[in-house]
């Protein structure tokens, strides 16, 4: 299986975590309803990370993930922005499988 990215523990409910992969990869994990999922962390619109100037990555109700710098909204289960100058397009998501120990993995690799 492939290497741990991250544990559940890690992210309470309405959280999110950002981690740089071996590889380089700037990306981020979020958890909203219980239900995690994983993205590059690039707008699709400018390219930059969501979270700048440096910070979280869900709006203030923890539903949605939010460009730091824009306020673009984004759906955490798809990564499709719902509002904002990227309106319509994805975020890149990271495939990951949760195993019996809560050890989040990413899937395929
Ligand atoms: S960089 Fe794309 S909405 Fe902010």
């Amino acid at each position: 299986m492939a290497d741990i990215i991250a544990r559940l523990g890690q992210l309470e409910a309405s959280a999110s975590y950002g981690l740089t992969l071996p590889d380089g990869r700037h990306v981020f994990l979020v958890r909203v309803h219980d239900q995690v999922s994983a993205f590059v962390n690039r707008c699709p619109h400018q390219g930059v990370p969501l979270n700048l100037p440096e910070g979280d990555f869900l709006e203030a109700g923890g539903e949605l993930i939010q460009c730091g710098m824009h306020g673009a909204l984004f759906l955490p289960e798809t990564g499709e922005c719902v509002f904002g100058p990227c309106q319509g397009r994805f975020l890149e998501a990271l495939p990951i499988s949760i195993d019996a120990e809560g050890n989040i993995h990413l899937a395929g690799e």
